[in-house]
């Protein structure tokens, strides 16, 4: 959940770890802090954001050329300077940063409360560092092995670095269940807990696996052990990566620049995958397992979030398009619910960030049963990316707002090409319809910049409801989802409260909630069960709710019944939620501006929820 960057090397370290929190702010950001290593460890941190501790640190001598950093999203312990990190060991002779849970944290402090240590935080990271420091001492060992031997003791989850005071230009780190990756640069190295603040000084890093300890030593090879002290050869890979991705480039907050990316991200989501020409969607990175996809007893696709709601237009695409039956499940719910697989079983596990643990932890137990899986992820090298047998990159890009917009047009076009590559295989479609729908994705991108054009409507409508306490959002069909994700994204970052559901089941309860004060979104597009949705905007009116409908260019029936009406550009079905979902994006964003809320950041919420 929170960030990690480090650096040994020759140049200054406090500039680059700074730079490099700003950068991780995204993951979490309750608290950051910074250690850095010259003759003493110092640690200076405070509540708060980055910019907070850029205040609490200027003035002070930073002298130093190795250094830890750490933006914080609190599991344990409120957010206050004392549980930030870094935390030293019981001596301040070590420093660490930590990234997830420890579990058994308790009995852990217990016992070294026991053996006299004082603790000043509650978290469960300090009780790590004094158990290093505690094993280091009673074993005689140095910190590689301390930490190492640390590390069998534990259960929980963790992205670590370590200094001490006592070998100066040494770092070491090691993960279980969130990532680090280290940038390997020309007589320096780098640690960070995914590539962007290492991307603007060196290529090649290395990702450590699951429970890998790494010993990084200035001018020395990187050394990598399991924790059961198994040596292995590091494994360096160039990224692709750009800087630019990672500016806001004039926008001015990530989110809206990334809204108004989609209809590149949406293009590099299909590009090389769609063949016009030839007539063929081919997925490079699922081939191998098409046989198993056309012959699955049915599909199970696992995912949390916005994620989830890309998963629930897949089940439309797979079963209406390929007729594979298929469930979608929230990850977390799945996980312990003691599901019936078996190897026939096809699990699709989608994620933005790659990291979700309650998505890995799923897709680990589906592995168990013996199902394939697949993943559908942004972040390449990311641990469920890893740890799918195989899967589809989503090529959105580094998406930084913490609501997420582009990745979830990503999915969707991602699940559209599997499900039409298995449709084509199957035989499902016939040949001229497959090719009407091949030929209206390849136009998505410029209807979404056509649909990106509705501004002055949408500014006009948040404007006219920034205050109000509710909303509700109504679709079906493949428009459900896109409901869902609409009010989702309106809770996130306006802090109103929203609901998404499908439009009949409106009848079935949250019909009481409407009033004359209660705006409802409809997405009523022209095809599939418009005429229903008509018949639901007219149950609403009945009962003077407000209606927002978000409808096809031409439309005349719900324009005449609608207060608010925005045009989206005609298209198949099945790919509306590509366009739909747009306004919904900018609704939100502008009222949350208008709100006065932290957009790109909003309360409590982490870009990668890497704790359960
Ligand atoms: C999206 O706006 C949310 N911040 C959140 O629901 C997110 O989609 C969810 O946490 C899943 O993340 P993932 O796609 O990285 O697995
Ligand atoms: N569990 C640790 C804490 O609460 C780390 C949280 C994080 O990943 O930021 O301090």
């Amino acid at each position: 959940m929170c960030g990690i960057v480090v650096y040994v090397g020759s140049k200054q370290a406090s500039p680059i770890l700074m730079k490099g929190l700003k950068r991780l702010e995204y993951r979490g950001y309750d608290s950051a802090g910074i250690a850095l290593l010259n003759k003493n460890v110092r640690v200076f941190k405070s509540k708060g954001k980055v910019a907070d501790l850029e205040k609490h640190i200027a003035g002070q001598n930073l002298e130093a050329t190795v250094g830890i950093a750490h933006t914080r999203w609190a599991t344990h312990g409120e957010p206050n300077n004392i549980n930030a990190h870094p935390h030293y060991s019981q001596s301040k002779e070590l420093a660490i940063i930590h990234n997830g849970i420890i579990e058994n944290y308790d009995s852990l402090k217990k016992e070294l409360v026991n053996r006299g240590y004082v603790f000043e935080s509650d978290t469960d990271t300090e009780v790590l560092i004094y158990l290093i420091e505690d094993i280091q001492k009673n074993e005689q060992v140095d910190l590689f092995e301390a930490v190492r031997i640390a590390l069998n003791q534990v259960i929980g989850a963790y992205a670590i670095v370590i200094i001490s005071k006592n070998e100066p230009n040494v770092l070491i780190g090691a993960r279980k269940g969130s990532p680090l990756v280290i940038g390997v640069g020309e007589g320096e190295y780098y640690i960070a807990s995914d590539a962007s603040p290492i991307i603007e000084y060196t290529k090649h890093v290395v990702y450590l696996e699951e429970e890998e300890v790494a010993f990084v030593k200035l001018n020395h090879p990187l050394k990598i052990k399991t924790i059961k002290n198994q040596e292995k050869t590091p494994y360096i890979e160039k990224l692709e990566m750009n800087l630019s991705e990672l500016e806001k480039e004039g926008f001015e907050h990530f989110m809206l620049k990334e809204i108004y990316e989609q209809p590149r991200s949406i293009r590099d989501s299909f590009r090389g995958r769609l063949n016009l020409e030839q007539g063929i969607v081919n997925m490079g990175g699922i081939n191998e397992y098409e046989q198993k996809l056309l012959n699955a007893r049915r599909i199970i696709i696992i995912a949390c979030g916005t994620s989830w709601h890309a998963g629930l237009v897949g089940e439309y695409l797979f079963e209406d398009l390929a007729r594979i039956p298929v469930e979608v499940e929230y990850a977390s719910e799945f996980r312990y619910r003691n599901p019936i697989l078996t190897e026939d079983d096809v699990v699709i596990a989608i994620s933005q960030s790659g990291e979700t643990a309650d998505t890995l932890a799923a897709i680990e137990l589906a592995k168990s049963k013996g199902a394939t899986i697949l993943g559908v992820c942004n972040v390449v090298g990311s641990s469920i990316a890893r740890a799918a047998h195989a899967g589809a990159f989503t090529h959105a890009g580094p998406e930084i707002g913490v609501a997420s917009t582009k990745a979830f047009t990503a999915q969707v076009t991602v699940l559209t090409l599997m499900a039409l590559a298995l449709a084509q295989r199957k035989g499902t479609l016939t040949s001229t319809r497959f090719m009407e729908i091949l030929t209206e994705i390849n136009s998505i991108p410029e209807k979404v910049e056509k649909t990106l054009k509705t501004s002055q409507q949408v500014i006009e409508i948040a404007e006219k409801f920034k205050d109000v306490r509710n909303f509700l959002y109504l679709g079906r069909g493949y428009n459900f989802p896109v409901a869902l994700e609409g009010a989702l994204k309106l809770k996130e970052i306006s802090y109103i409260h929203a609901e998404g559901y499908p439009a009949a089941e409106m009848k079935h309860g949250p019909i009481a909630l409407i009033d004359a004060d209660m705006p409802i979104v409809f997405i009523a597009t022209n095809k599939g069960t418009y005429v229903k949705v008509v018949s639901n905007i007219l149950e609403v009116k009945a009962r003077k709710g407000i209606v927002i409908a978000i409808v096809t260019e031409g439309d005349i029936q719900v324009k005449e019944l609608a207060d608010y009406v925005i045009e989206i550009p005609e298209t198949e079905e099945m790919l509306v939620p590509l366009l739909a979902t747009i306004p919904l994006q900018k609704l939100s964003y502008h009222i949350a501006v208008m709100r006065g809320c932290n957009v790109d950041q909003p309360r409590n919420l982490a870009k990668s929820v890497t704790v359960e």
